[in-house]
């Protein structure tokens, strides 16, 4: 996304690209492409959704900006930094402590043989944020900024006696702990029941005004992510086809896959989901050889050159771009 006109740019990436071997594991030469020349920025205190359905690469984005996987080309640079001199600069533990992540699983992501307060007072240890005269009122402090009252109770308690969304505030305590510019969330809601999904996106709204965190959200639901992010990113087969300002790419969306997902999100007064007008073709296996706009099998406009080559980058309004030759 455009960075010029905003410079408190904490993360960027630029033609990110990540591929996984398939097949039998002697062939080397065997490789599918999860995310292909994706770039975005993250700005201070800012939320960007990634929206799409399962397998586009959402997940994986997110594990490469948290590095626990290599990306296969592109830049990532954070601060200012690319991550590589970061890294040898603050070292690896420092990027850590500043970019978070938290899971769809709480209660996966929690240990169930350690209480609330260990999982809290763990990480305030280990990047030395606390010491053992500070470390049980720092505690406390976290589980009372994610809403968990009374803290002194909640502290004692294992995950099997929490609720799950009072696990996924234990969760988001944790990252907390370390004081993080940025949240990675995958799909941070999407495992909770209804009832108290707003509640979780309200927390992560207020840290986010607040306390000036940038979020990465990852989600299905592009109806929440209009509601919580600032900006969108729809991504199809490893690719952002659009992306901008939420408002813009939700209610005017440009690109047909994006006008797809909004067409199956229910509306107030309308009955039943609107029928899809895709054609029924394949989601592709794409490799890195792979040539075309992804979409291409089942897009409505599709075009010759649509299966031929591979889209550019039009900025349709201000804030606003799509990958699509049917512009
Ligand atoms: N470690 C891995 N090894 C091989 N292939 C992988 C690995 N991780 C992900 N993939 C593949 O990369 C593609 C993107 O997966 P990813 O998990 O990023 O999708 P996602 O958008 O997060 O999907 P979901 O909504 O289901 O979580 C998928 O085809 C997946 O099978
Ligand atoms: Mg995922």
């Amino acid at each position: 996304m455009d960075t010029n006109n905003n410079p408190e740019v904490v993360l960027s990436v630029r033609n990110l690209v990540k591929d996984f071997p398939i097949g039998q594991s002697h062939n080397k030469k065997n490789f599918m492409r999860a995310v292909n020349e994706v770039s975005f920025d993250l700005c201070k205190g800012e939320a960007l959704a990634i929206v799409g359905e399962s397998g586009s690469g959402k997940s994986t984005g997110a594990r490469i900006l948290s590095r626990i996987y290599d990306n296969t080309s592109g830049d990532i640079i954070f601060k200012g930094l690319p991550i590589e001199e970061f890294v040898k600069k603050h070292g690896r533990l420092e990027y850590a402590r500043q970019v978070q992540m938290i899971f769809q699983d709480p209660f996966g992501s929690l240990n169930p043989v350690h209480d609330v307060f260990h999982h809290i007072a763990r990480p305030l240890l280990i990047h030395k944020r606390a010491n053992k005269d500070t470390i049980t009122k720092l505690v406390y402090e976290l589980l009372e900024l994610v809403g968990l009252l009374p803290a002194v109770e909640t502290a004692e308690k294992y995950p099997y006696e929490l609720s799950g969304g009072q696990r996924q505030r234990v969760a988001i305590a944790r990252a907390l702990a370390v004081d993080p510019e940025v949240i990675l969330a995958d799909e941070p809601i999407s495992m909770l029941d209804v009832s108290v999904r707003l509640g979780i996106l309200n927390l992560m709204a207020d840290l986010k005004d607040k306390h000036g965190i940038s979020f990465m959200y990852i989600t299905h639901d592009i109806a929440t992510a209009r509601y919580f992010a600032e900006k969108t990113a729809v991504m199809y087969v490893g690719h952002m086809v659009e992306w901008g300002a939420s408002d813009r790419v939700t209610q005017t969306p440009q690109h047909p896959y994006t006008q797809l997902l909004l067409s199956a999100v229910p509306e107030a007064g309308r009955h039943g989901r609107r029928e899809l007008d895709a054609k029924k073709g394949e989601i592709p296996l794409w490799k890195p050889d792979s040539i075309g706009c992804p979409f291409a099998a089942r897009c409505p406009r599709v075009l010759d050159k649509c299966s031929d080559s591979f889209p550019a980058i039009t900025e349709i309004a201000k804030d606003h771009f799509i990958r699509c030759h049917n512009i």
